[in-house]
């Protein structure tokens, strides 16, 4: 059986050196911008965005490292969403990935502008890799450009966050708890596993597949984010806990409880595990990966 620590050692290591050689040099001026871009990118975070983009390449057979840019890009923009959701204007928290946040160390604005900075290079990266790709694929590379931008604009990321901010210290239904999980956290996981399967020629079938996986791995992830609130050590998992409550959030064991919550979670992960089935590469890694889920303590 496939050792799921070592392939996400390995997978991590090229990541990390893509984004080395995609971002800017700290020695660049204006040094702060580069300084405190680089500080949060490089705070160590676990790379599972770009890592499901790869993954999802392999499900199909194709070739990821091909891909690096594309996954790159999309760690850029869930780093840039973290700096933000950190603020003092959303979250308000101190600790992001075992160091202090971003604001903390270079101030609210440079954090602001550190968080664009990081949403824009992730789409040059993306068009430069456009560019560089032979014709023929250049329409499948606009195609996951055009899913990305969505999935983290005001249909996806932003309005999953736009609606958690309003719910603060408001009872909402549980219709409206899924939509802020989905849109907050699930579209960007399913825009890097559909970028992954797109850019290896996915049929529609597989596609659809494999967006069902995303979909609830998504879901599964934020559930079991709400639960590391509250039953994680901040030590390990590098943010602090106790956030949710301390923002009057709603979460799901806020609205279901502990122990229906981990029901949920589990069959979440179930039903991505199902949709791996019939799959022409290796889905291992995929399926290892939202098994984790539940186990995972940070
Ligand atoms: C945290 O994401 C924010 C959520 C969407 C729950 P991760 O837990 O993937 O954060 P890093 O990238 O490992 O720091
Ligand atoms: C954040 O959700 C989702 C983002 C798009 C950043 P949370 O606010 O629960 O994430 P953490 O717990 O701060 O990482
Ligand atoms: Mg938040
Ligand atoms: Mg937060
Ligand atoms: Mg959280």
């Amino acid at each position: 059986m496939m050792d799921l620590k070592e392939y996400l050692q390995n997978k991590t290591v090229q990541i990390d050196r893509s984004l080395l050689a995609l971002l800017p040099p700290s020695s660049a001026y204006p040094e702060i911008i580069h300084e405190s871009v680089s500080y949060s990118i490089f705070a160590g975070g676990k790379r599972l965005r770009p890592i499901l983009c790869l993954a999802g390449a392999e499900a199909l057979g194709g070739d990821s490292s091909e891909l690096l840019p594309v996954a790159c890009a999309l760690e850029m923009i869930h780093t840039y969403s973290l700096v933000h959701d950190d603020l003092p204007a959303m979250d308000d928290d101190d600790y992001r990935r075992g160091k202090p946040t971003n604001h903390k160390v270079f101030g609210e604005g440079i954090a602001v502008l550190a968080g664009d900075a990081l949403l824009t290079l992730a789409f040059e990266v993306l068009a430069a890799y456009g560019m560089r790709v032979k014709e023929e694929k250049r329409s499948q590379v606009l195609a996951v450009i055009q899913e990305i931008a969505r999935a983290a604009g005001a249909f996806g990321m932003i309005g999953g966050q736009a609606v958690d901010l309003q719910s603060e210290g408001k009872k909402i239904e549980s219709a409206t708890l899924e939509y802020i999980h989905r849109h907050k956290t699930g579209a960007l996981f399913t825009a890097a596993v559909r970028a992954g399967a797109l850019l290896s020629q996915a049929t529609e079938h597989q596609l659809a597949a494999l967006s069902r996986y995303a979909e609830n791995f998504g879901l599964a992830f934020q559930i079991t984010d709400d639960l590391l609130d509250i039953e994680g050590s901040a030590e390990v998992i590098g943010k602090p806990v106790g956030s949710d409550i301390r923002n009057e959030k709603v979460t799901y064991p806020s609205l279901y409880g502990l122990e229906n919550t981990k029901r949920l979670a589990a069959e979440t992960i179930e039903k991505a595990v199902e949709a791996l089935s019939d799959l022409p590469g290796d889905a291992e890694p995929l399926r290892l990966l939202v098994q984790y889920l539940l186990k995972r303590d940070r």
